[in-house]
């Protein structure tokens, strides 16, 4: 493997640490990202040099193709609904285990299968962790609904712009056929009832606060701390 970056060691680090938690005939949702791609690898290589016997649920079409170039069997929601557990990545967390996710335009999906998942855990370089969360959230959009979305996330404080593919001009479209708002709120002190109140508006599809994560895997170049929910 060619020489990876500060930044890449420490989310291969985290993800080949999460890794540890998969064991023969689970069923396993394969997160979107860089971070949740050196975990794929990982499962794809202990297919071929241990005969682990899993099944994998991607969250993305990214994934799905990643997760078939390593040889993963993979299954879908409708005949897996339930499954063991799900690694998947995050662009912030903070000291609760709150997470924003959905850089990648993935969330919906990936929430779909976090929260059909068992244990949900999250690996990252540990420049995600935050003390508030402070990042624009993404938002899945229905594009017929994009101006009454905008219109309501403002009542909540919040300031969004189209998500635009860079050097187009054109909207990202997530692979369910929709358009991704960013959305600036500052300091999110309580992420789990803003997330309550996006869920209400009509048109909106998702959004990118999740807050079930059971685990945090933050990798560090010559470590990974591992942070669990308080119960
Ligand atoms: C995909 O939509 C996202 O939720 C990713 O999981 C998140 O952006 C983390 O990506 P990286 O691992 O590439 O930072």
């Amino acid at each position: 493997m060619k020489n990876l970056s500060g930044s890449e060691l420490e989310k291969k680090n985290a993800a080949e640490k999460a890794c540890e938690l998969v064991s023969e005939g689970m069923v396993v949702g394969l997160g979107t990202g860089s971070t949740t791609a050196f975990a794929i690898r990982c499962l794809g290589r202990r297919i071929a040099e241990e005969g682990l016997h899993i099944t994998g649920v991607p969250t993305s079409y990214a994934s799905e193709a990643l997760a078939i170039e390593c040889g993963i069997p993979l299954v879908s929601l409708d005949r897996s609904p339930v499954l063991d557990l799900d690694i998947d990545g995050a662009d912030q967390i903070d000291a609760s285990l709150n997470v924003i996710k959905g850089g990648g335009a993935a969330h919906t999906r990936e929430k779909i299968v976090a929260c059909s998942a068992k244990k949900f855990v999250v690996v990252a370089d540990n420049k995600k962790f935050t003390a508030t969360l402070n990042r624009s959230v993404p938002i899945e959009v229905l594009p017929y609904a994009r101006r009454l979305v905008e219109r309501e996330l403002r009542k909540l404080g919040g300031a969004c712009k189209v998500r635009t593919c860079p050097g187009k001009d054109g909207p990202v479209i997530s692979d369910n056929g929709n358009f991704i708002l960013d959305c600036e709120f500052g300091e999110i002190p309580n992420p789990a009832a803003l997330g309550e109140k996006m869920s209400l508006i009509p048109g909106l599809v998702e959004h990118g606060i999740f807050t079930t994560a059971a685990e945090v895997y933050l990798g560090f170049e010559d470590r990974v701390e591992v942070l669990r929910r308080k119960v």
